[in-house]
């Protein structure tokens, strides 16, 4: 059938949201004899308000109707990547269905498919992150943020950048590719397992600026411990000293209230894919207006020495995948719709849940008792378990994804489509593993 023919988009809020729609789904008839690959995704209906629903747990249920993920899958690696609901997905659709219609009034509108502006994009995501458009490029995750930094810089070799060690590889590497071909120098300060305040972390971060630092690069939310790290003081701490602040926060974006300006980071780099649910591939570069000049471009088309382009200056790689934006954009509306304030309550809620119900069980904890140093991912270490056997037992056993590190490291994440059920569900399981192991 056509796929148009299964697609009525209905507006499903209030006016000012009209990108985000319900999907009309008409489950196709299962062939005779073919068994089914699963339960199909749950049919998307009116996105919940939370107005309507006093009761938050309830309120939440409703929105995991939204999600695609099965009803009896309990999905806690969200660190890794989110899950886009239909009001994202089917912006998407939409996305698709204006632009590969090819009828463009301009035969040159080559900007539907890159080397555009994108403001329609970036003004929305610039108004959610505290930042403004010319200071944002839109880019496809992280890593590549990250590595627009990295490589495009200017500094000499013998220079050193300093970063923590629990950096994501999408944020390390850039560096050490770096350092192999031009000799600048790559050094590290220890985040505590588990730190106890946010001074801790900057008196050690102080304690390992030297002479040569010119960057202090690090993770907003670490992807190792989950542990969030004071990054106003960072950058303070930073300007104070003369040297650049570049912040990872591939997690931040979705998971909890993020100010870039308030921050006052020379550069910040995130994937909207994890927690802001948005498609994969939606990534983006802050560059603060003062430092882009000191920023070679990674990629050149025409445009990569034009500096009145400013940050769209890193946009310009050629063709894309343009109608991930719609989804990035309808991703923003979404969060607006419920709440972010409402959305970090929930994460947090979650996460001290999980995190106290795993300390009853007699996990050390890895993540930090202040709670300005913590927010929507958990670490525990749960030894005699062994994490792996753990991760594939509860996959296969009981339909729970989790993520963890050698040997008996749990990273938990609570996003808010989970229930506190899911999160028993989980609990219960591990209890069973773990009595297995005794038995
Ligand atoms: C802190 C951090 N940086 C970068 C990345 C890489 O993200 P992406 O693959 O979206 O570039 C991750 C992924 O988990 C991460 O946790």
């Amino acid at each position: 059938m056509d796929r148009r023919h299964l697609l009525k988009s209905a507006p499903v809020f209030a006016a000012g949201l009209p990108l985000l729609r319900t999907l009309q789904h008409n489950k196709p008839s299962p062939k005779p004899g073919v068994p089914s690959a699963g339960p199909d995704p749950e049919p998307a209906r009116p996105v919940p308000s939370p107005r309507d629903f006093p009761d938050p747990e309830r309120f939440w249920a409703e929105m995991r109707k939204q999600f695609l993920i099965p009803a009896d899958e309990v999905y806690l690696n969200n660190g890794t990547v989110g899950s886009s609901p239909w009001p994202v997905l089917n912006a998407v659709f939409d996305g698709y269905r204006q632009t590969e219609r090819m009828d463009q009034p301009d035969p040159e509108d080559y900007p539907i498919w890159g080397y555009d502006s994108w403001n329609e994009f970036r003004d929305p995501l610039a108004e959610f992150i505290g930042a403004s458009r010319d200071e944002l490029a839109l880019v496809r995750n992280a890593t590549e943020a990250n590595s627009y930094i990295a490589n495009g810089l200017e500094m000499k070799a013998g220079e050193e950048v300093l970063m923590s060690d629990q950096e994501h590889p999408g944020g390390e590497q850039p560096w050490n590719l770096r350092a192999k071909r031009y000799g600048v120098v790559v050094k590290k300060f220890q985040i505590p397992r588990p730190p106890r305040d946010g001074d801790e972390i900057l008196n050690r971060i102080h304690d390992a600026i030297t002479p040569r630092t010119r960057i202090i690069f690090v993770s907003h939310i670490t992807t190792d411990t989950g542990v969030v790290l004071p990054a106003k003081q960072i950058a303070r701490l930073a300007r104070d000293k003369g040297i650049l602040s570049a912040f990872d926060g591939a997690h931040v974006t979705g998971m909890m209230a993020l100010n870039i300006r308030d921050i006052g980071c020379d550069f910040y780099t995130s994937s909207p894919h994890k927690w802001l649910m948005a498609p994969k591939g939606s990534g983006y570069l802050y560059m603060r207006a003062d430092v882009q000049d000191r920023v070679w471009n990674t990629l050149a088309t025409h445009g990569w020495d034009e500096p009145q382009l400013k940050a769209q200056r890193f946009e310009m790689f050629g063709s894309s995948n343009v109608p991930s934006l719609w989804g990035l954009r309808a991703a923003i509306q979404l969060a607006n719709h419920i709440g972010l304030d409402r959305i970090e309550k929930r994460h947090r809620a979650m996460a001290d849940y999980i995190h106290s119900e795993m300390l009853k069980r007699g996990a050390e904890s890895w993540t930090s008792p202040d709670p300005a140093l913590r927010c929507g991912i958990v670490t525990v270490n749960v030894p005699p378990v062994k994490r792996m056997a753990l991760e594939q037992w509860l996959w296969k056993a009981r339909k729970i994804r989790i993520r963890g590190g050698e040997p008996s490291k749990l990273r938990l994440s609570t996003p808010y489509y989970l229930l506190k059920a899911d999160i028993d569900r989980f609990l219960t399981g591990f209890d069973d593993f773990k009595k297995g192991l005794n038995g």
